[in-house]
């Protein structure tokens, strides 16, 4: 995993930063930098649609976000990049992919993203995977990416399926905002299926 991502000690234990910044024609993504982004974050994600199915909420102060986005540079088992549009640099969103583990034989990551309601399909959530996925499926050699939402979140659901993610489960979970137990639906994009939903447009 070393030389994949740089590793180090900060805090308790390390951490997994991207060590590369992905880029096209549309958007760049780039190692989170937390006194650039969070006070853009912060306006973001003063916008209560952006929570409903997650567990953050709408953040009291820019302290709140600063601390969110420390969180995230410091955790051992997830790289986020900091989503920016190529033309304006305005912050669209964060992108999460987990660092790579095997399970039944296969290495396997994980993704999950919040992109800024002003962005939401406008294109930017799709070049964002298409740039994340060809890392994970060339750079990072997985065989699957796997994610999950829950069956309320419809933007998910459907943005996973039109990234060409398959439902494999649907179990239902204790939703803590909710209070109640809800489904979530499990999605899979294996190696193959990205080739020919990426490769063929
Ligand atoms: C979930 C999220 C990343 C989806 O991104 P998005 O930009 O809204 O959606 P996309 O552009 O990827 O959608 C791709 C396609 O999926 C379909 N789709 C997406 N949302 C849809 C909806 N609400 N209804 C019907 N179809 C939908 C459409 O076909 C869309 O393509 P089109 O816009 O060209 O018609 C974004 O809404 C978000 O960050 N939400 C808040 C945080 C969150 O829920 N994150 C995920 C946690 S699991």
């Amino acid at each position: 995993m070393r030389g994949i991502w740089q590793t180090g000690k900060r805090g308790s234990g390390p951490i997994a930063i991207p060590e590369k910044t992905l880029s096209n024609h549309c958007l760049t993504l780039c190692a989170i930098d937390v006194e650039r982004d969070a006070p853009e974050w912060y306006i973001a994600m003063q916008e209560p649609d952006m929570h409903v199915w997650t567990g953050n909420r709408v953040p009291d102060d820019i302290d709140e976000v600063r601390e969110l986005l420390l969180g995230y540079n410091a955790h051992p088992d997830i790289m986020v990049w900091c989503v920016r549009d190529g033309q304006s640099g305005s912050m669209v969103g964060t992108y999460w992919l987990a660092v790579p583990f095997t399970s039944e034989g296969k290495r396997i990551s994980v993704d999950a993203q919040r992109i800024a309601k002003p962005f939401w399909r406008t294109g930017r959530t799709m070049a964002a995977r298409r740039l994340v996925y060809r890392y994970a499926f060339e750079d990072l050699a997985v065989d699957a990416i796997h994610a999950s939402a829950w069956e309320g979140n419809v933007n998910s659901c459907r943005s996973m399926e039109a990234a060409g993610f398959e439902l494999v489960e649907v179990k239902s979970r204790f939703n803590a905002k909710c209070g109640q137990k809800l489904n979530e639906r499990h999605y899979v994009l294996t190696r193959e299926q990205w080739r020919r939903v990426y490769h063929s447009s």
